[in-house]
């Protein structure tokens, strides 16, 4: 099975003209990463054009966030539809740079819900704020993951994808160790079958959160996640096809 990267790049670049520059960085190592299955997420002004200059399959967009209704007096908003016909195919929900703004794991679940409805796939985000060695980030992602599914009917739960992101891993060079995310996925695929029945044993692992090109290898081997959501790295067009080529 091809590996799942997210490259979410975040409020960057600054204008439409290097983002067809990192874009065009980008297509061209997807397609020697014949392992990868790469999905971009670029910020919402840059999706329609980026995606219609792009001829390829090998790659598919995601917005970064959007409201859970279909329209209406929402300042600033971007619901599903609008992402979906401005080429998404994916939504990333919950990302914790949107909760630290007040998004909550509610709201988070009724953008699942509307997601899975408009036929765009939710990357539901997860992960606590600090660890302490009293184990409380297990309760606080259980807590996450089941607002986040709370109106998904256990047929659809491996229609959505989730990235466990823990907020300290994120934005620096040290990733978690593969052998604490493999306890994380196990905790994980627990708590959804929990939930909602055996189903969740298929639910499908993202791991976000410092992800390298020297660390991308040894988390998808060791880890029992399916893919990465990529932040910094993946708006450095070098690195990142480095991270990409090195998953073969
Ligand atoms: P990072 O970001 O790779 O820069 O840590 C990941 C994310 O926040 O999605």
């Amino acid at each position: 099975m091809k590996a799942i990267i997210v490259a979410n790049w975040k409020m960057n670049p600054a204008t439409m003209r290097e983002a067809k520059k990192l874009f065009d960085a980008t297509r061209e190592a997807s397609e020697s990463a014949r392992n990868v299955g790469l999905i971009v997420a670029p910020p919402a002004i840059f999706l329609r054009e980026l995606r219609a200059r792009y001829k390829g399959k090998r790659i598919a967009f995601a917005a970064q966030s959007t409201n859970a209704e279909a329209g209406g007096a929402f300042t600033g908003g971007i619901s599903l539809l609008q992402a979906k016909d401005a080429g998404a195919q994916y939504v990333i929900v919950g990302h914790s740079e949107r909760r630290a703004k007040g998004e909550t794991s509610e709201e988070a679940g009724k953008i699942v819900v509307a997601a899975l409805a408009s036929g765009v796939t939710p990357i539901l985000c997860v992960g606590e704020l600090s660890r302490t060695h009293s184990g409380e980030h297990f309760s606080f992602v259980r807590e996450q993951l089941q607002a986040g599914f709370a109106g998904v009917e256990p047929g659809k739960i491996v229609k959505v994808l989730i990235a466990y992101e823990p907020v300290w891993a994120i934005g620096g060079e040290k990733t978690m160790s593969p052998h604490d995310m493999h306890e994380m996925t196990i905790f994980i695929k627990k708590t959804i079958v929990g939930a909602k029945g055996e189903a969740g044993m298929n639910v499908k692992i993202l791991y976000g959160g410092s992800t390298t090109e020297s660390n991308a290898a040894p988390m998808l081997q060791e880890s029992g996640v399916v893919g990465l959501l990529v932040g910094h790295v993946s708006i450095d067009a070098y690195r990142f096809s480095t991270l990409i080529n090195s998953l073969g």
